[in-house]
């Protein structure tokens, strides 16, 4: 199996998807691409082709709770080859209705029992559509933007170059080491950012996917960021 990566978690990165669906196919893997969060960026015609080679997957994941405007949880499991789930998962009792591969649950996955989980994509989509959704990831790339423009006004760094809504941020040594300042951040509740790693150095995590962050939460992002320890 070779999986790569569409968004990573802390840095928004994205492998080389063509490249490795060569790879994945030239020596014969089955080829897994997790977009959990990176994903979003399919329901917008501006960033799709951010996301080129994902169709060569024989199965993706994507979280709608993450960037498609879905309470926790709602993930996806794609996959050109359904007929493998059923091989897999398949169990047969004489006490369940039916056998229909394909159609139950219990036949394709690990879980029986399930709540209707997919209610919650159904109603985000039937309310926005899909070009609503695609406004919505647009419009938190645009709040990262911001976000990163006031940074570097203000003499920080952006280590990542990610197109998507992820920021990894160095800031200017006046500012403090990352983890404290993160820290004072998350204990003042004015916004929330996380620290995080990047090629080996201490970066602060900013990530806007929530379909409300304003301008003002913005500001007071960058006010709580400046703010004397
Ligand atoms: C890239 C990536 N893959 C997988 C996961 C895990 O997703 P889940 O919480 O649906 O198991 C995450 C969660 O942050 C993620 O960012």
């Amino acid at each position: 199996m070779l999986i790569a990566t569409a968004g990573t978690t802390s840095s928004g990165m994205i492998d080389p998807l063509h490249a490795c669906a060569e790879i994945a196919e030239h020596e014969r893997l089955w080829y897994h691409v997790d977009a959990a969060w990176g994903g979003g960026a399919l329901a917008s015609d501006r960033m799709r082709g951010l996301l080129s080679g994902i169709e060569h997957a024989d199965s993706i994941t994507i979280d709608a709770h993450k960037w498609l405007a879905t309470t926790m949880g709602c993930a996806m499991f794609i996959t050109t080859r359904g007929g493998v789930l059923s091989q897999a998962f398949h169990a047969s009792t004489t006490f369940m209705p039916s056998s229909v591969a394909g159609i139950d649950p219990y036949l394709n996955s690990v879980q029986w029992s399930r709540r209707f989980l997919g209610l919650r994509l159904f109603l985000a989509l039937g309310a926005a559509g899909w070009r609503g959704l695609g406004a919505h990831v647009e419009r938190s790339i645009e709040v990262v933007e911001r976000i990163k423009g006031l940074l570097l006004a203000r003499g920080w760094q952006i280590v990542n170059e990610s197109p998507l809504a992820v920021l990894n941020a160095v800031p200017p040594s006046a500012l403090g080491d990352v983890r404290s300042l993160v820290r004072r951040v998350v204990a003042s509740g004015r916004a929330w950012i996380a620290p995080a790693v990047f090629e080996g150095r201490d970066v602060v995590r900013v990530c806007a996917t929530n379909g409300e962050t304003t301008q003002r939460d913005v500001d007071e992002l960058i006010a709580a960021l400046h703010e004397p320890a």
